[in-house]
């Protein structure tokens, strides 16, 4: 745990994070006592969550080693979180040391571990901004130098378009409006990777688990989520094109367990049913 006495300036460390809450089930120590009560509300409601964290830290380490293998050498990482074990830099730069690797996040705790970490890795950068406010992003000076934006990049958004309000139907649209001015900044040849939760819509099981998630970010003092439909899912990606998920399947989101697994997998529990992902190119 954390010292709220030396919290970074700007952080309240009596105000629960997403980036530190996520670092709680991840096993990281870049979380606050206060954060501990909205730990145990998602765990009353979701006794998986633990699980479902790492559900999405496993995607991303074979969504980074998958991409790095197919030539890509610039990683732009949207929502970063806090740095744990095996972040983007570390899995990209073991295949390549040169591989360069942009982290933006809003939360000002994981910019100040993010900074201190990385200040002898030239190659890695960290940007304090918003993902909804993609000129904030893409008008950033470290932006525009770090990456070459004339060769393939990387844009990864895991696990963090699903964390905003959501009060009209129209707002069910926002995500997709911030993902646009990036993709479209992106050269040929660039991938795009999410990961976000799913909106079953169906009454199933599945729909009851992702409505108490919903319910517990929503009584904890964090910012809500929202989840989306698949096809919701689907139009983040606008029109790039969704590579295969895996050897002989077709094209398009699965669940992100079943995304290139590491090896055969069981019936999947629903921490593993509740996460959508996708990889798709830029031609
Ligand atoms: C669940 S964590 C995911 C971290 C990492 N992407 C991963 O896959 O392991 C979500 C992260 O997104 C960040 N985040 C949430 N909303 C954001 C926003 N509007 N702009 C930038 N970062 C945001 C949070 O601070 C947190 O670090």
């Amino acid at each position: 745990m954390a010292d709220a006495k030396y919290a970074p300036p700007g952080v309240d460390p009596n105000q629960a994070s997403i980036a530190r809450v996520y670092d709680y089930f991840l096993g990281g120590n870049c979380w606050y006592e206060k954060g501990l009560e909205a730990v145990n509300k998602i765990l009353r409601e979701l006794p998986d969550a633990k699980e479902l964290a790492w559900v999405n830290r496993n995607l991303l380490t074979r969504v980074c080693r998958f991409l790095s293998q197919t030539g890509v050498r610039q990683f732009l990482d949207i929502g970063s979180g806090l740095p744990t074990a095996e972040n983007v830099h570390q899995i990209v730069q073991r295949a390549d040391p040169t591989a360069r690797v942009l982290y933006v996040d809003y939360d000002p705790v994981v910019a100040a571990h993010g900074r201190a970490i990385l200040a002898e890795n030239d190659n890695t950068e960290f940007v304090l901004a918003d993902a909804f406010d993609p000129p904030s992003i893409l008008q950033n000076p470290v932006v525009r130098d770090h990456l070459n934006w004339d060769e393939p990049i990387a844009l990864l958004y895991m696990a963090v378009l699903h964390h905003r309000y959501c009060d009209t139907p129209a707002d069910r649209a926002v995500a997709a409006a911030a993902t646009l001015p990036l993709i479209d900044a992106l050269p040929p040849g660039s991938y795009v990777a999410i990961s976000h939760l799913i909106d079953p819509h169906d009454g199933s099981d599945d729909d009851t688990t992702v409505k108490n998630v919903l319910g517990a970010v929503d009584s904890s003092s964090m910012k809500n989520v929202t989840a989306l439909t698949l096809p919701e899912i689907e139009a983040l990606f606008h029109d790039t094109e969704l590579i295969p998920p895996g050897p002989h399947q077709p094209a398009g989101i699965v669940r992100a367990a079943l995304w290139w697994p590491d090896g055969p997998l069981g019936e999947l529990s629903p921490a593993q049913r509740i996460l959508a992902a996708g990889v798709a190119k830029k031609l």
